[in-house]
């Protein structure tokens, strides 16, 4: 049986969709890249703000069109499936199966199912070994950084998100297994690895997360070692040294603020305020420099003010951060924030959105701007050039990099090489390889 996964969203959903190919090539499954070719579709899919839920229920729509055209089998896996439940099977019956996030091993039973007859297959169970999942199993994709899962699940309670109810509380996996599994992957030729988790900071797979990424670092012939996502009050004095000074750790920190207005933190329950946030930073004393920042930012919060919003704006700029991610307030089912009450017309969500864009677009290019002239190493991470003729790579910083090698040079993938930096545009950084 031919299969194509179709994945939406954050990198933990990447991850899983790279153990659910396992399990499906294990069982003698064959991957295919486009859903046409394919017997079996599993969407894995996003649940996170409503516009991800649509882009799979367009799909779902394309899909069921096409099942009358010719067999075909339709699984719906991650956040929407977790979620949702039997009633994706009402709103879509073409659906076969539907797996939920912490159930990912039920996989080729689920299918055996639905190729033996049995209609709405399900199973949404909250297996609390998910986590443990065989690494010899999981069937990467052909990216040069490997995702690699040390937690699960999310134990705040912020009132806006999902995730608590689509992932589940905090399950951690022993650092015993973290670190034989990076092993495995610079054997076999990674140099970066990810380590991911709802929320990475709060690891207690048996040390710290600081501990860990100590550990980790010790691994012979790795490079780099990022990790996502992190919660602001997990982030320790211990963390940010380590993070600091480990010259194997990438110089990013991605530090999801939200709000720059302590009211409007208070009811997103993010445990926080303006002023300790900025106090953890500050944990990074004079190695802040080296690290490139990033953050998310909800906009449009219920009942966020003109004030609340220019709140924001400030912090913004007194952080400068090198990069960060913006949304407008989406409500999700189930979630606390629904019972605050809304009322904001959406074209001034829309215009403060668009404000926090335009001055990010300018921070970032002004963060950008200050490589310019230097000599940084990058990771290659595409096979050959594009239409342009640059290769993409990346910066330890996590910026993208549009690498000229020259004509007929060869540069090697998931390697790092020297580049000198000629151009800083607000999305990526032009460079020559030196
Ligand atoms: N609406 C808008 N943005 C959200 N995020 C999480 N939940 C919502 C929501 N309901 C954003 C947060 C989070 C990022 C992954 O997505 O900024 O950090
Ligand atoms: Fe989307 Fe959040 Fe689920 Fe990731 S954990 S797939 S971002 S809802």
């Amino acid at each position: 049986m031919k299969f194509h996964i179709q994945t939406w969203g954050c990198q933990m959903n990447d991850h899983d969709g790279e153990k659910l190919s396992g399990l499906l090539s294990t069982e003698g499954f064959e991957a295919v890249d486009s859903a046409e070719d394919a017997e079996l579709v599993l969407l894995n899919t996003c649940s996170i703000r409503e516009k991800a839920v649509h882009k799979v229920y367009s799909e779902l729509g394309r899909l069921r069109e096409e099942k009358q055209r010719r067999p075909l089998m339709v699984g719906v896996t991650g956040c929407l499936a977790q979620q949702e439940q039997a009633a994706l099977f009402k709103r879509a019956p073409h659906i076969d199966f539907v797996l939920g996030t912490m159930a990912l091993r039920q996989l080729p039973r689920l299918v055996a199912e639905a190729q033996a007859g049995k209609s709405q297959v399900m199973d949404t169970g909250e297996y609390l070994d998910n986590h443990l999942f065989p690494p010899s199993v999981t069937r990467r994709r052909d990216t040069a950084k490997a995702l690699v899962t040390i937690t699960e699940g999310c134990n705040h309670a912020c009132t806006y998100c999902i995730v608590p109810t689509t992932r589940g509380s905090e399950r951690h996996r022993p650092y015993e297994d973290v670190l034989a599994e990076v092993r495995g992957l610079v054997e076999r030729g990674y140099r970066e690895v990810e380590l991911l988790g709802q929320n990475v900071n709060s690891y207690a797979g048996g040390c710290t997360f600081a501990d860990l990424l100590e550990r980790v670092s010790e691994v012979e012939g790795l490079e780099w070692i990022r990790f996502t996502t992190s919660h602001p009050m997990n982030f320790t004095k211990e963390l940010a040294r380590v993070l600091v000074s480990t010259p194997k750790v990438a110089p990013f920190l991605h530090l999801p603020l939200q709000s720059g207005s302590d009211r409007v933190l208070r009811r997103m329950l993010r445990e926080y305020t303006v002023g300790e946030y900025l106090e953890r930073l500050g944990y990074l004393g004079e190695g802040r420099a080296k690290l490139a920042l990033s953050t998310d930012f909800i906009v449009g919060f219920p009942g966020e003010t003109d004030e609340d919003f220019e709140a924001t704006m400030k912090v913004l700029d007194e952080v400068a951060f090198d990069s960060s991610f913006s949304f407008i307030y989406s409500p999700r089912p189930g979630t606390a924030s629904l019972r605050l009450k809304d009322d904001l017309p959406m074209d001034v969500k829309s215009e403060r959105l668009k404000r926090l864009q335009q001055r990010q677009n300018e921070l970032t290019r002004a963060s950008n701007e200050r490589f310019l002239g230097r000599e940084i190493p990058v990771r290659v991470e595409t096979h050959g050039p594009n239409e342009h003729g640059w290769w993409l790579a990346r910066s330890g910083e996590w910026k993208t990099v549009h690498l000229a090698a020259g004509p007929g040079r060869e540069l090697p993938f998931g390697e790092l090489v020297q580049a000198r930096v000629t151009l800083a545009s607000p999305h990526f950084l032009g460079a020559e390889l030196v």
